[in-house]
């Protein structure tokens, strides 16, 4: 496919500059949704703007210029017409003019038959290579909403660049490092004492992490022989490293049952991976007098910000702040990113303002060459409006609540089927199947259609609604298109038949909005790769199944004289709709 506003940028900005040589303008494109034009261009308005001073180029005023420039805009290929509108209610030489693009039908049915039968594909004119730092569990610490969130919205990003054939390196930043690990392994000597011979079984990770600390902060001895640890630990002794990839085992075990679930692909480079990198960086930034020290503390002062990036704490070791600077060079000098993003709530936001600041600075990233998203997101809160807990005041287990979205699914699935024939009722088990994938699906999609910024509230009810803008409303929409190809007899066979036989076509409203709206894929991903506003690709899956509603309600397929370009219409729709759901990372079913 093609990105249909750049498309028509270029054609218009071209033939205006070919013609009025003066003008340097590139021609802005909006897609004007639900309105008789698809695509209008406010430049006109600009362009008179900046000139109307310095003799308007030649005319009186902007309504002159926008019919002139309307008057060069070619009508050949896929536009119809155009028009020009006035913008605002003032007089004629106050305000300034719009110029509306009507798209001819048939060149858009045209483009669109081609994806009944070809690969819906959008590939990036410019492939860039992204890093994606994403979930970034702790080692030792349950998994938490949060992490969730990351996992999901950083997975649906990957797939939105690797779509776009960008080369994406899909990083887990998981925290494996620190002084933490002095309690955990201290702690581990003195429960598992032939620890070195057998792996501890140590399931609850989070409640042994919970006595660690409790001895830390009670019992002298036990603080100081746990910081003895970290300092053999940093000096690569060989029984406590064993000790220390053990707990880390035992906590990706459990992340790696989340990413099953979840169908989720990332690769481990823990902040322990960038630990050897540290001392040469700090050195090189002392040496350039980036790094200054501030009470004690080795810092880079950011400019307009007031608290400095901590590299090296007063006690000498390293901390967060100097793992991720590491990380940021690596990323830049070693794996050549031209872009890094980087998931985490948005109380992290000030880190990664500091952060990034701080990279300039150091002449790490180059604003000319390297583009850094903090990729922030907000809280998930419970029915109360506070932060997601269970009933015992823990953390919710993040496996308990996949569970219950998966047997809450197979009971909407299952009242489904209240009245279909005993027949077509499925077993308990095929149940908890569809079930699984409705309610990942559903699980999902909740989390990313938000506005990714703010916080939103964990309900099973709103999650798993039938009606409304939800996983299973969607599945629903997508079902009810594979059963009319069902019901019609149209195969994977009779559907490449049908495309040799008949033309796609646009003629009804329903039509064209609906066809117009797949079109809009490649607008509604540059999007995203723009401004990292995820729910836009949710818009749009939502968009199509709200345009199919009125299109079923107004257009007859089986059994109408238009059954096969309807049908056509409706293939492409199915293989957008999949599209979509797959770049969000939601698995699909044919059948409820
Ligand atoms: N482990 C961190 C947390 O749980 C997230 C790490 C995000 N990535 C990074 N490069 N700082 O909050």
């Amino acid at each position: 496919m093609i990105n249909l506003a750049h498309y028509l940028s270029e054609i218009i900005t071209e033939a205006v500059q070919a013609e009025i040589p003066e003008i340097k303008e590139k021609f802005i494109i909006n897609s004007d949704k639900d309105k008789e034009w698809q695509y209008a261009t406010p430049t006109a308005i600009k362009i008179w703007n900046m000139n109307k001073k310095k003799g308007g180029l030649g005319f009186a005023n902007c309504k002159e210029l926008a019919e002139k420039i309307a008057e060069i805009i070619p009508t050949t290929g896929i536009i119809e017409r155009v028009s020009t509108l006035k913008a605002g209610k003032g007089p004629d030489d106050k305000s300034g003019f719009f110029i509306n693009i009507f798209l001819q039908k048939a060149a858009l049915a045209e483009r669109l038959k081609e994806f009944v039968y070809n690969d819906i594909t959008y590939e990036a004119e410019k492939k860039v290579k992204v890093v994606v730092d994403f979930s970034s569990p702790n080692i030792a610490k349950n998994m938490h909403v949060g992490h969730l969130r990351s996992t999901i919205i950083g997975d649906s990003m990957c797939r939105i660049l690797e779509y776009m054939g960008h080369d994406v390196k899909r990083v887990n930043h998981i925290g494996d490092w620190g002084t933490q690990f002095g309690m955990l392994i201290s702690h581990m000597e003195d429960t598992y004492p032939d620890f070195l011979e057998k792996q501890p079984n140590i399931s609850d990770l989070d409640g042994f992490y919970k006595e660690a600390k409790n001895r830390f902060d009670n019992e002298e001895d036990f603080k100081t022989r746990s910081r003895e640890t970290v300092v053999k630990l940093q000096g690569g002794d060989e029984s406590i490293l064993k000790a220390w990839r053990m707990i880390c085992d035992v906590s990706r075990s459990q992340f790696v049952q989340i990413y099953d679930r979840l169908k989720i692909v990332n690769n481990e480079y823990g902040e322990s991976f960038y630990n050897d990198m540290i001392p040469p960086l700090v050195e090189r930034l002392e040496k350039d007098g980036v790094i200054v020290e501030d009470d004690g503390c080795k810092c880079i002062f950011v400019p307009k910000i007031k608290v400095p990036l901590i590299v090296v704490k007063s006690d000498g070791g390293y901390n967060y702040d100097s793992t991720d600077l590491a990380a940021m060079e690596y990323r830049v000098n070693v794996e050549k990113a031209d872009r890094i993003i980087v998931l985490t709530d948005m109380g992290q936001s000030f880190h990664f303002k500091q952060l990034e600041g701080a990279s300039k600075l150091a002449g790490i990233l180059d604003p000319k060459k390297h583009r850094f998203d903090h990729m922030g997101f907000g809280l998930v809160l419970d029915a109360n409006g506070e932060k997601i807990k269970s009933r015992s005041g823990e953390s919710i287990q993040l496996m308990s609540l996949l569970d219950e979205a998966r047997d809450r699914a197979a009971e909407v699935c299952k009242q489904k089927h209240e009245n279909s024939k005993e027949e077509e009722k499925l077993t308990e088990e095929e149940y908890l199947e569809r079930g699984e994938i409705i309610g990942m699906t559903s699980v999902k999609y909740y989390d990313l259609k938000q506005n990714r910024t703010s916080s939103y509230g964990f309900s099973y009810d709103k999650i798993l609604d039938p009606k409304g803008d939800t996983g299973v409303y969607l599945l629903y929409m997508y079902v009810r298109l594979c059963s009319i190809l069902r019901k019609g007899g149209y195969d994977e066979e009779r559907l490449a038949e049908v495309a040799k036989e008949a033309e796609l076509n646009l003629e009804t409203p329903e039509e064209i909005n609906l066809g117009l709206l797949l079109l809009r894929l490649p607008e509604y991903i540059d999007g995203v790769f723009n401004d990292l506003q995820i729910n836009k690709i949710c818009n749009m899956l939502y968009d199509i199944s709200t345009q199919i509603g009125s299109f079923y309600a107004n257009n007859k397929v089986l059994g109408d004289e238009k059954e096969l370009p309807r049908i056509l219409l409706i293939e492409l729709t199915r293989k957008v709709m999949k599209t979509l759901f797959n770049l969000l990372g939601m698995d699909t079913i044919d059948k409820i």
